[in-house]
C-alpha cells in the first residue's frame, strides 16, 4: 500500500518539472481507466450514504464531485453521449426506443463507427466493455457486433433488467444465459477475469463496467438484490425531502403532466419507501464490485496508475414533486448524478463543487491517453476535466474563471413513465415531457429555468430553495423578469450548441463590438443590457413530439444553418429507420432467487460450469413456448414496460 501511495506522487512531482520520460529510467506507462457506471442511481435521495466500500476506497481516497450532471435524464441519450461527447440535440439519440433511439438508432446514424472506444484504440489503449451497452441491444441484433471495442461482453435485451436471469452476448456471439447466478455476481466474476488478462498485457487499458443495478427490474417495479443482501436495511425508508408528496400550493406550480398529479397515499409510500431499500440492498452487489476491482488492480500493482471513476447514467426520483418513482425530468433527483474520481494526481477525501456533465468524459478519457485536442475529434461538445480532478476547486466557479462552467444544458424529448404499481391508474405513459432547461451552477448564485413543450415555464432559485418547489415565473417581480430575458436567452444558444458554443455560450451574446464584454449571467444582469437580452424570442415547442424535429422547435440562436445543423454533419439520416424489435419476448424464466454468501467469491470458470448457450426457440420463440409461459404466469408484461430505460 506504502508503494502506491508513493508513486503517483512522485510522477506528479517529475512532470510538473516537465522531466517525465526525459530522465527517468523508463517512460511511464499512461494510466489505466476504470469506469464503474450503475443505471438510474441517486445522489440527492442519499443512495451512496449505505455504500460502504464506496465511502472507503473511492470517496476518502479520492475526490467526489457534487456537480455533476447528466444533460438529459434517460438510460440511452445519457450513455451516447458518454460515448459521442456531444450534447443530445447533435447525438439525436434522444430516448430508449424508437424513434427516439435505441441501439439501432445509434448503429444506422453511423454514430457506432466514431465514438469512445475508437478514439481510445487509437491513443494506443486496449478498450473493453462489460454490462449494460444501449437499450434495444437484444436477442434480435446481438450480432450487430458494438464496434470499437478489443472485447465486448454486453448484457441483452431483454434480460438486461431480469436480475436472476442474466443472459449476455460477449463480442457478438450466440447469447449465453448463466443460470443459477444474479447479474452483479456474473458481472463481477467477468470484471475481475478481464482485469486478470488486462494487466497481464502491455497496452494501458479502459474498460467499462456496467451493472444494470440499481434499474427497476420493469415486471416488479423495483430492483432485485443479491439474496445475500435482501433482508439488509430493513428499518430505512425514502428520504423525506421538502420536495416529497409537497402540498398543492407548490405542486400546482408545476407545469404539463405534473401539476394534476395527486397525493401518494400511505400505501404508495410504503412501497416506495420498499423501492427505497430494494435500492441501497442492490447497490451493496455493485460494493463488492467495488471492492474486488479495486483489490485486485492493488495485488497486481497497478492501483497507482489507474484512474477509477464511479458513476451512474442518470438520476432518480422517489417520491420528489409526489412522482412515485423514475426519472426523465430536469429536477436535481433526476440530473444530478454520484461521480467519485480516484487514481493518479486526484487528492485524497476532498469534496469538489466544480461542475461537470457526462459529455465531459469523452474529452477527459483521451485527455488522460494524451491525446491533444487537435488530434480528438472534430465534434466534442464537452472538455476535459482532468485539470479540476487533479485541482479540485472548493467553488462551484464561473464560465469566466478556470476549468469550471457554469451554464449546464438539459433536454428532453419524448415520454415520462412512473415505474411504481400505480403508474398507469396515474395516466402514464406521458407523453407531453419535452422541455429544454438550463440549470446555472454559480458560486454566488445557482438557478433552474426550464420551458415546457406545453408552453409553460418554471424557475426555480437552487441556491435558496435546493428542493425546487417555488416556482418563479408565476407573476415574476421586476428583477425575476430581467433575469427571466437573461435565461431564455442563453438557452436559446445552449438548445442547439455545439463544440465551443455549448463550452462557452456568451461568446455569442456580445451586444457590442468587445467579444467577450459578457462571459458570466451575473455580467449579463448589468441593467445597460436589458433592451438587448429581452428582444430574443423565448424558447419554444409548436407541440409535444416524440422526436427532435427542427421546424417544431424554432427558432434557434444563431439561425440554424441550412446543412449539417445539430450534429448532422457527423452522423447519417435515421429519418423512418426501422427498428428491428427492441428485444422481443422473455422465453428463459427463473423463478429463484440468487447470489447466496457461498456465491459471493464464484469465478467466471465456476459459472462457466452452468453456463449455455440460448436456444433457437428462446430467441425466436414459437407458439408453444409462449403458451406455455402465460399458462405459468411466470411474467406480468404490460405493453409499457417495454419504454422503461
Ligand atoms: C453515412 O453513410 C455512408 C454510406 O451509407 C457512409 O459512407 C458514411 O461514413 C456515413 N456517415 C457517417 C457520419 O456515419
Ligand atoms: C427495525 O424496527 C423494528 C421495530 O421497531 C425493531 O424491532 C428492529 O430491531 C429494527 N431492526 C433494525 C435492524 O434496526
Ligand atoms: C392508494 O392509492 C393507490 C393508487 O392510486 C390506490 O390503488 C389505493 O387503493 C389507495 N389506497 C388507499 C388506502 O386509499
Ligand atoms: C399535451 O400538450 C398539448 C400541447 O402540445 C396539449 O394540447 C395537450 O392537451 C396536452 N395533453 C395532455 C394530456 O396534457
Ligand atoms: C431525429 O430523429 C428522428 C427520428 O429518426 C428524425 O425524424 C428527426 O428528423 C431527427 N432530427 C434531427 C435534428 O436530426
Ligand atoms: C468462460 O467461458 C467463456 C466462453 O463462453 C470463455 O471465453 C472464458 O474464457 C471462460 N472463462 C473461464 C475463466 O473459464
Amino acid at each position: 500500500m506504502r508503494e502506491s501511495a508513493l508513486v503517483p506522487t512522485l510522477a506528479i512531482a517529475l512532470a510538473s518539472l516537465g522531466v517525465m520520460g526525459g530522465c527517468s529510467p523508463a517512460p511511464s506507462k499512461p494510466a489505466n481507466i476504470i469506469m464503474i457506471m450503475t443505471d438510474d442511481q441517486d445522489r440527492r435521495l442519499g443512495s451512496t450514504d449505505y455504500q460502504y466500500v464506496l465511502q472507503r476506497e473511492m470517496k476518502a481516497k479520492g475526490t467526489e464531485f457534487v456537480n455533476h450532471y447528466a444533460t438529459t435524464a434517460n438510460c440511452c441519450p445519457s450513455r451516447t453521449s458518454v460515448f459521442r461527447g456531444q450534447m443530445v440535440h447533435n447525438t439525436n439519440v434522444t430516448h430508449v426506443n424508437a424513434p427516439g433511439g435505441n441501439y439501432d438508432k445509434f448503429v444506422i446514424s453511423g454514430q457506432d463507427t466514431d465514438y469512445l472506444p475508437f478514439w481510445m484504440g487509437q491513443a494506443g489503449y486496449r478498450v473493453e466493455y462489460i454490462g449494460k451497452f444501449l437499450n434495444g441491444y437484444s436477442q434480435k441484433n446481438y450480432n450487430i457486433t458494438p464496434k470499437g471495442w478489443d472485447h465486448i461482453d454486453a448484457l441483452i435485451d431483454p434480460y438486461t433488467y431480469v436480475f436472476n436471469t442474466p443472459v449476455m452476448s460477449m463480442n457478438g456471439q450466440r447469447p449465453v444465459y448463466y443460470e443459477g447466478y444474479h447479474q452483479s455476481d456474473v458481472i463481477r466474476a467477468k470484471a475481475l477475469d478481464r482485469i486478470q488478462y488486462l494487466t497481464s498485457q502491455e497496452k494501458p487499458f479502459y474498460l467499462t463496467i456496467a451493472p444494470s443495478s440499481p434499474h427497476v427490474q420493469n415486471d416488479k417495479y423495483q430492483p432485485i438484490p443479491l439474496s445475500r443482501h435482501a433482508h439488509d436495511f430493513e428499518n430505512v425508508t425514502a428520504p423525506r425531502s421538502r420536495n416529497w408528496n409537497p402540498a398543492d400550493r407548490y405542486q400546482h406550480q408545476k407545469g404539463s403532466w405534473l401539476a394534476t398529479l395527486p397525493l401518494m397515499n400511505e400505501s404508495v409510500q410504503a412501497f416506495a419507501d420498499h423501492t427505497f431499500r430494494q435500492r441501497i440492498r442492490a447497490l451493496e452487489g455493485v460494493d463488492e464490485i467495488i471492492e474486488d476491482v479495486i483489490n485486485l488492480l492493488d495485488t497486481k500493482r497497478v492501483l497507482h496508475n489507474t484512474y477509477v471513476i464511479f458513476t451512474t447514467d442518470n438520476g432518480y426520483h422517489i417520491g420528489n414533486h409526489r412522482i412515485p418513482a423514475g426519472k426523465a425530468l430536469f429536477y436535481a433527483e433526476d440530473t444530478n448524478l454520484p461521480f467519485v474520481v480516484r487514481g493518479p494526481g486526484v487528492p485524497a477525501g476532498v469534496v469538489s463543487k466544480a461542475p461537470g456533465a457526462h459529455l465531459d468524459l469523452a474529452p477527459t478519457f483521451l485527455d488522460i491517453a494524451g491525446m491533444t485536442e487537435d488530434q480528438r475529434p472534430l465534434f466534442l461538445d464537452g472538455q476535459s476535466l482532468l485539470h479540476q480532478w487533479h485541482h479540485p476547486e472548493s467553488s462551484a466557479g464561473e464560465s469566466s474563471g478556470g476549468n469550471a462552467k457554469e451554464t449546464l444544458n438539459v433536454e428532453f424529448w419524448g415520454m415520462c413513465i412512473i415505474e411504481a404499481p400505480n403508474g398507469v391508474e396515474l395516466g402514464l405513459p406521458f407523453m407531453n415531457n419535452s422541455y429544454k432547461t438550463l440549470r446555472i451552477v454559480g458560486e454566488d448564485e445557482s438557478w433552474l429555468y426550464s420551458r415546457w413543450c406545453t408552453g409553460q415555464t418554471e424557475l426555480y432559485n437552487t441556491a435558496k430553495d435546493p428542493y425546487e418547489l417555488d416556482n418563479l415565473a408565476i407573476n415574476p417581480p421586476g428583477d425575476i423578469a430581467r433575469l427571466i430575458d437573461r435565461l431564455n436567452t442563453i438557452l436559446l444558444v445552449t438548445k442547439s450548441c455545439s463544440k465551443g458554443t455549448c463550452r462557452q455560450p456568451w461568446t455569442l451574446l456580445q451586444p457590442g463590438s468587445q467579444p467577450s464584454e459578457i462571459l458570466s449571467l451575473k455580467q449579463a444582469m448589468n441593467s445597460k443590457y436589458d433592451n438587448f437580452f429581452a428582444k430574443f424570442p423565448k424558447v419554444s415547442f409548436k407541440e409535444c413530439l416524440q422526436i427532435q424535429d427542427i421546424e417544431n422547435e424554432m427558432p434557434y440562436f444563431p439561425p440554424l444553418p441550412e446543412t449539417g445543423a445539430l450534429g448532422q454533419q457527423y452522423r447519417n439520416n435515421t429519418d423512418n429507420y426501422k427498428s428491428e424489435g427492441e428485444g422481443g419476448m422473455r422465453y428463459i424464466e427463473s423463478p429463484d432467487q440468487y447470489g447466496s454468501w457461498e456465491q459471493r467469491h464464484v469465478t467466471m470458470a465456476e459459472i462457466n460450469r452452468t453456463a449455455r448457450e440460448v436456444t433457437d426457440a428462446e430467441i425466436y420463440g414459437d407458439l408453444t413456448m409462449e403458451k406455455r409461459r402465460r399458462d405459468l404466469g411466470l411474467v406480468e408484461n404490460p405493453e409499457w414496460m417495454q419504454w422503461i430505460g
